[in-house]
């Protein structure tokens, strides 16, 4: 999606500004841009494509400046092409804006832009709207203009504008869109998004909703909607550039699927009292909210839905209370049963995803208590909910969730306990052992990835040429496959399908041919039988089968072409481990493929549109 660079100080405003850009690369971009301030005067660069064709536009030329914007944008209004890249400027060029989100009154305002001031519009973007209002308004206050702009604009929006004729000072604006400010010494930032400014600054401002702030290079001013100075705690960010960088692996993603035991431990040791019991510290819900749900809905997108899929078998499993799955942008449109009983866990990487907070807002005007599972501190879903469960997964860059997965279920587990307990549907030593069982899983997730890995690989190459693949499983497993099989798909583009294995006969069992090949967890103990029946079901139309099962597991070796074993661990846990073989198969599958494994094709890290 697209991104925000702004910078203002001593620096070379250029090299900051690209460097950044390309922290924000793996949010997926089709097109770059670039805008500076020099002698009085805007220069925009942009360029269709990746910012390598940026910097090759650029090449020599003199760019020397302390102060601009760059975008990289990922097309919405108007195809991808360089006329439609960001920034974008007026009439005669001194205002420049970048702007991640939609005006949707764009149309309207682009009208009355025309009628009144005769504007000439270059490109098809609704971003070039918000750059000539502000250059109508502008009479040699950025400021200004820009608030007399955002009194005219409707939607959701990040913008940064920069004038030539009020030099040194960057004017951006928050709504619904992601928006920090970097503090550095004589120099600050501009930025959608963390990553961008890890190499310069660590100090930062979470910009709020129509909230508006003035950079220059020695001071960053945050005002609300009426112009009045706002007072801002400094958020500290306690990720390092490193973590934001490949470290010797050849992708993001392989790197992050390694990430796995320490992201899982991270997140379970935060969360554990020195007596071993779960700590709820920021978490406000009382034992009697937790005791009066009786409803409870999970609600996210993409890989986040599939950890609440494993969410609702646990907690029904657990706590004994009715919970309902549901993919954000479906959620918000069927009207729900949510009233003040009801518990809405979001879960979200970015926590931006746009439908995951639409479907958010949706259930608190429903009165619903918003618990939310989320990875990014301090993101809109994290700030718009009542209670936050974090994931210390660690920046993830890759578009394939990996780490974000695995620690959202460590939280699912944790959640589903802790509510259990409290509800007085499991007893203590049961709470206690399965929390010594959830400690094991980092270790056991290093033990395979040390010892299995290759022969995950072995077996891509292998299969890699395959045009469709099957994800079939039970119960648990069944969450499982829709994971496996989005993460192959995603970035190996062979079109893979999930179904529940008991499915099969309705239907789906027709597309059985020799050779199709099905991959198959059969990991529950309670369910092993009928997995087994599944696997004889396909075997005998010539089904070429991959199984993942549990150590110790032998006669399901005897129906399937090859077998991966993960270590043993209760039913409940299996996903934790099961999902691990199938993140590297697609792996491998893609870069046998010759894939771009960490920004495939059409996809985005954070969806922060509809
Ligand atoms: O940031 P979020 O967790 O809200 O993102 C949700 C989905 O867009 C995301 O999980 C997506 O499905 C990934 N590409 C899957 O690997």
């Amino acid at each position: 999606m697209c991104g925000i660079v702004g910078y203002v100080g001593h620096g070379d405003a250029k090299e900051i500004i690209i460097d950044g850009l390309k922290k924000l690369e793996y949010r997926g971009y089709d097109s770059a841009g670039i805008a500076i301030q020099q002698r009085g005067q805007l220069k925009i660069r942009k360029q269709v494509g990746g910012i390598a064709n940026l910097e090759e536009l650029i090449g020599t030329e003199d760019m020397t400046a302390n102060c601009g914007v760059g975008h990289t944008r990922w097309a919405t209004h108007g195809a991808p092409s360089t006329i439609n890249a960001h920034p974008h400027s007026n009439q005669d060029n001194t205002i420049a804006v970048v702007h991640n989100g939609i005006i949707e009154n764009y149309v309207e305002l682009k009208n009355w832009l025309i009628e009144n001031y005769d504007i000439d519009f270059k490109s098809e973007t609704d971003t070039e709207v918000v750059a000539q209002l502000i250059g109508v308004f502008f009479e040699g206050d950025l400021l200004d203009a820009v608030y007399k702009a955002v009194e005219k604009m409707r939607g959701a929006y990040a913008i940064c504008a920069v004038a030539a004729d009020d030099p040194n000072k960057l004017v951006a604006v928050r709504k619904d869109a992601p928006l920090i400010a970097g503090l550095g010494k004589d120099e600050n930032f501009i930025a959608s998004d963390i990553p961008a400014l890890l190499k310069y600054v660590k100090e930062i401002y979470l910009i709020e909703n129509n909230e508006t702030v003035v950079v220059t290079p020695d001071s960053v001013q945050i005002l609300d909607e009426q112009r009045r100075p706002v007072k801002r705690d400094v958020f500290h960010v306690s990720w390092d550039a490193d973590s934001a960088e490949k470290e010797g692996y050849d992708h993001f993603m392989l790197k992050e699927i390694f990430e796995q035991p320490k992201g899982l431990t991270e997140t379970l040791m935060r969360r554990l009292n020195d007596d071993g019991t779960i700590n709820l510290d920021g978490i406000s819900m009382t034992k009697e909210e937790i005791e009066n749900f009786n409803k409870i809905y999970i609600v996210a997108c993409g890989t986040a839905y599939h950890a609440g899929l494993v969410g609702k078998y646990v907690i029904e499993r657990l706590a004994r209370v009715p919970v309902e799955v549901d993919v954000a942008s479906e959620f918000r449109y069927r009207n729900p049963f949510v009233d003040d009983k009801t518990l809405f866990i979001a879960i979200s990487q970015s926590g931006e995803t746009l439908d995951t907070l639409a479907a958010l807002r949706e259930a608190k005007s429903k009165g619903a208590r918003i618990l939310s599972v989320v990875n990014v501190v301090g993101s809109s879903v994290a700030r718009e909910s009542d209670d936050v469960f974090y994931t210390w997964a660690g920046p993830e860059i890759a578009v394939a969730s990996t780490k974000a997965y695995t620690t959202q279920l460590m939280c699912m587990y944790l959640i589903a306990l802790h509510m259990a307990y409290e509800r007085g549907t499991i007893t203590k030593e049961f709470y206690d052992q399965f929390i010594a069982d959830l400690k094991e899983i980092p270790d056991k997730i290093s033990y395979f990835l040390k010892a299995k890995t290759g022969s995950v690989e072995k077996l891509a190459k292998k299969l890699y040429n395959r045009d469709q693949v099957f994800f079939i499983g039970r119960g648990l497993d069944s969450a499982v496959a829709y994971e496996g099989s989005l993460k192959l798909k995603e970035i190996s583009y062979i079109n893979s399908f999930a179904i529940a294995a008991g499915e099969l006969k309705h239907g789906t069992i027709a597309l059985m041919e020799p050779e199709t090949l099905v991959v198959t967890l059969a990991t529950q103990d309670f369910l092993y039988e009928k997995i087994l029946s599944n696997i004889q079901e396909i075997k005998a139309r010539g089904a070429h089968i991959v199984s993942v099962a549990k150590d110790g597991k032998e006669d399901v070796k005897a129906h399937s072409n090859e077998t991966i074993y993960i270590p043993y661990c209760r039913d409940e846990i299996t996903p934790l481990l099961s999902v691990i073989p199938l993140q590297l198969f697609a792996y491998y599958v893609a870069k046998e493929k010759g894939c771009n494994i960490d920004k495939p094709k059409n996809l985005a890290k954070a969806v922060t549109v509809e």
